[in-house]
Parts: C-alpha cells; sequence; structure tokens
C-alpha cells in the first residue's frame, strides 16, 4: 500500500493510505464533521491539518478502535478539535450537530443500516462522503430512494482491490439504471481508466464463473450461464 506523509501541528507527521488521502481531496469545507467507523481517526486528523474541517466528531463502536482513536488524536496534539465518542453509526450525533459524516471501509449494506437507524441524524446532513468496500449498487439505489443526488465520484485501488468514493448531498437523482447503481452514474458519464479496468475486474470474475457452471449438469446451471453470458455481452459493450 502506498502510504503518503501528511504533517500536522506541532511538527507531527501523519501517513495515510492514497485511498485515505483521496477522501480527504474529496471532501467538501464544512465546519464539523463526523467520521463513523473511525478506528485510526487519521482521515479526521488529515481534515483539520487540510483545514477542510475546523472540529471532527470521530464515532466507533469497537472497544479496541476506540481506544486507538483517542490515542491517536491525543498523541497528534489535536483533542481541543476532534472528540471521539463511543457508539453505534449516528448515534451519538444530534441532529444539525455535524454538517458532514463520512463513512469509510465498510459495506454499502452496513452504511445503508447505519443511515436507517438514526433518520433525524441522516435528514440533517448537508454532504455524505461514503467508500463502501462492497454492495456500491445498493448504496447508490439506497441515496436515490431516500432523496440524495451524487454530485462526485471517483474510484481509487488499494491492495488490486477498485474501491469507488461518493460524495453525496440532499436532492433528486432520476432513478438508476442497474449499471449506473453498480458502477456510477457520474463516473460512466466520466469514463475514468480505472472504470474500464474495475469492469474488466468484474468480467474476469464473471468467466471464471462461467467457467465452472460449464461442467455441471444441473438444468439451472444452463440458465444461470446464458443470463451471465448476455451481462458479459452488455459489459464488454460498456467498456467500449
Ligand atoms: C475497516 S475499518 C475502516 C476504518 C476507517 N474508516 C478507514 O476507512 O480506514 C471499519 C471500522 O468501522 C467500525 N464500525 C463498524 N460498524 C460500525 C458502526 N455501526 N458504528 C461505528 N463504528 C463502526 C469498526 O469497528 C472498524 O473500526
Amino acid at each position: 500500500m502506498t502510504e503518503e506523509a501528511f504533517h500536522i501541528p506541532q511538527n507531527q507527521v501523519i501517513s495515510v493510505s492514497r485511498r485515505l488521502a483521496q477522501l480527504a481531496a474529496m471532501m467538501p469545507e464544512v465546519a464539523w464533521a463526523a467520521d463513523i467507523g473511525t478506528d485510526h481517526a487519521k482521515l479526521l486528523a488529515l481534515l483539520i491539518q487540510q483545514n477542510k474541517i475546523q472540529r471532527g466528531l470521530g464515532v466507533e463502536v469497537v472497544e479496541g478502535p476506540w481506544q486507538t482513536a483517542l490515542k491517536n488524536v491525543a498523541a497528534l496534539g489535536l483533542s481541543d478539535v476532534i472528540e471521539i465518542r463511543k457508539g453505534d453509526g449516528l448515534a451519538p450525533l444530534r441532529p444539525g450537530e455535524v454538517q458532514a459524516v463520512i463513512i469509510a471501509g465498510m459495506g454499502g449494506k452496513t452504511m445503508t443500516g447505519i443511515l436507517s437507524r438514526s433518520p433525524e441524524v441522516f435528514q440533517s446532513l448537508q454532504w455524505l462522503l461514503l467508500q463502501p468496500m462492497s454492495q456500491a449498487g445498493d448504496l447508490r439505489i439506497y441515496l436515490q430512494k431516500n432523496g440524495w443526488k451524487i454530485m462526485q465520484e471517483d474510484l481509487i485501488e488499494e491492495r488490486d482491490i477498485i474501491y469507488p468514493i461518493l460524495l453525496a448531498c440532499p436532492g433528486a437523482m432520476p432513478e438508476l439504471t442497474q449499471w449506473q447503481a453498480d458502477y456510477g452514474p457520474i463516473l460512466l458519464m466520466q469514463r475514468p481508466p480505472m472504470l474500464k479496468k474495475l469492469i474488466e475486474k468484474d468480467l474476469k470474475g464473471m468467466q471464471e464463473i462461467l467457467k465452472q457452471l460449464a461442467k455441471s449438469d444441473h438444468e439451472d446451471s444452463r440458465l444461470r450461464e446464458q443470463q451471465l453470458l448476455i451481462k458479459c455481452q452488455q459489459m464488454e459493450v460498456l467498456m467500449q
């Protein structure tokens, strides 16, 4: 993993992955932002260092990472601007307390669960910065159905896996096709080189499944094969 070093107050240096650096680059400037599942709290420290946020609130549900976050923030001399709370998702936040919420490094379904469990906080937000590890399609559909609009999207590769990053704000977004949900409406419009790489990877995965299906005598396997072949053909067109 490529790491980048950043200087923060009192000449402290922190190293962050390219993924965290890209998240910080896409973060809008707000007074107060919360990072849900903050773990090491490095992202909040970086955002303070870059003057993207004036105050940070880290939320962590697990004891070990919560302790790590507290320790890191204290070691960096940022305890007066970054508060770490223990709890589940948005529950430790009051509605209107922060303008933006970041959720990174979790599955898309975990993220929609976190947002659904605290509707008052969710609806009070101006920005959501999300980096799902999986199920990005479910997450995009959830945003659209709940009156959120994707404003910016990017793809970042870490340890041979390509992850999307989404910046969304309240607003109407047209209903998404399955392709737009899976690969991102903005990414499909902008077509960055990393999108082609992601579709190629998915296509390879599906070709592997097709090889396994070809070995099976099951009647259901023929139907699944037909469906996958059509999807592969459509993905080849999508890549052009
Ligand atoms: C894989 S780590 C990602 C850490 C960091 N956000 C990043 O992107 O580098 C996920 C973190 O989220 C925490 N987490 C998972 N579900 C959570 C929830 N419902 N509320 C708060 N934290 C949660 C986990 O304990 C873990 O520390």
